[in-house]
């Protein structure tokens, strides 16, 4: 019989044992060229050179929930909180605007100071004076109504992570409270209503098996969002996982290829948190199968505040830095940084 790697390439409608059996793989070096060079190949076919920018504005590090693994854990009385205004919002996209971003991720905690009409308010806003760009919130569980006054508002895309596909893992990374179910039902309601919905995992957050991520992709192949963010964990000091190992950087590249071949037309980052890990790891990304870089908008002066995890890259950059330095990172792998909203095709 063939490697499984070769079966997967042939035909990557895999099931969970399979993909448990692929994911065995990732420590066999011709496994891996093969696996990347195939995402390669796929992602040139519909991408071509491309890649995508996207503009993150982290808005705000208020957060209600306690997901154990985050830096801006409500139970995180060390994090120094704050809130961008609507002005400092707009101000973020046109240096944007400027610097050729055509898509804007509006990336915050839980924060219940932004209620729907507030949020609807600075979608209106960001999509009359920029309508020619793509907006995108990450800003967490909501209910179907607020989803789709959101989207009514002018909002395009949403991510949410899913965070773990497994139920019993997802009740380690987070308090009772909070639910894999719920989550689930969040991005399916996402996907009725129009958006172009990204899910996502950490690799390597504490307790994560090979079962974990093998029901990770099945859950992708069953959703087929229309983007994928994954990263390694990475640990936070002021969390309870301070001491934990961070995920490591060859699984998220081999995951990165797999992901690519499962589902071809995704809009893949290479994140921050893989450029955390290794100081190239986001153009190693882009050599696996990645599409989309997220160079930071946020103001500089709150950027350390916006502390998901510990030694995060580009928090004391400028976005014009940041997009020069993006800028030259992507043709220094053959790619070229695009202005373009760069929806899915
Ligand atoms: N509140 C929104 C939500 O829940 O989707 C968006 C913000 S949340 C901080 C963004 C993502 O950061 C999470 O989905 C999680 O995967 C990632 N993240 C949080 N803590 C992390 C850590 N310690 N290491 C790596 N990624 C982390
Ligand atoms: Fe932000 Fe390099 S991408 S400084």
């Amino acid at each position: 019989m063939k490697p499984v790697y070769e079966r997967f390439i042939e035909n990557p409608d895999f099931t969970k044992s399979e993909f448990v059996e692929l994911i065995k793989c990732a420590e066999d070096p011709e496994a891996v060229r093969k696996l990347k060079e195939e995402a390669v190949r796929i992602r040139e076919i519909y991408y071509g050179k491309k890649v995508f920018t996207r503009g993150l504005i982290e808005y705000t590090n208020y957060c209600k929930n306690d997901c154990y693994y985050c830096g801006i854990r409500k139970s995180n009385t060390n994090a120094k909180r704050y809130r961008l205004t609507e002005d400092e919002i707009m101000a973020c996209c046109e240096n944007g605007y400027e610097l050729g971003f055509r898509t804007f991720v509006l990336q915050g905690g839980e924060d219940a100071y932004y209620t729907d009409d507030r949020m609807v308010e600075i979608i209106k806003k960001i999509k009359e004076a920029y309508p020619e760009c793509a907006l995108t919130l990450s800003i967490g569980e909501k209910s179907y109504e607020s989803y789709k006054k959101f989207r009514e508002a002018g909002a395009d895309r949403y991510l949410l992570r899913h965070e773990t596909a497994n139920e019993e893992h997802y009740r380690k990374l987070h308090p009772e409270k909070m639910s894999l179910a719920v989550r689930k039902n969040c991005l399916y309601d996402l996907k009725k209503l129009g958006y172009q919905v990204g899910a996502g995992m950490m690799v390597g957050s504490p307790y994560q098996t090979t079962e974990d991520l093998a029901e990770d992709l099945v859950f992708l192949k069953e959703l087929q969002p229309e983007m994928v963010g994954i990263g390694p964990f990475i640990p936070h000091h002021d969390t309870q996982f301070a001491k934990e190992p961070a995920g490591s950087v060859e699984m998220t590249l081999f995951l990165l290829a797999v992901i690519r071949i499962l589902l071809p037309k995704v809009l893949l980052p290479a994140t921050t948190a893989l450029g955390t890990m290794d100081p190239l790891g986001r153009e190693k990304g882009l050599q696996a199968g990645a599409n989309v870089v997220m160079p930071n908008l946020s103001p500089v002066k709150n950027r350390k505040q916006y502390e998901l995890y510990d030694n995060k890259i580009c928090t004391g950059e400028e976005a014009a830095e940041c997009r020069g330095c993006m800028g030259r990172r992507v043709a220094s792998v053959g790619y070229e940084l695009v202005t373009e909203r760069g929806d899915a095709v």
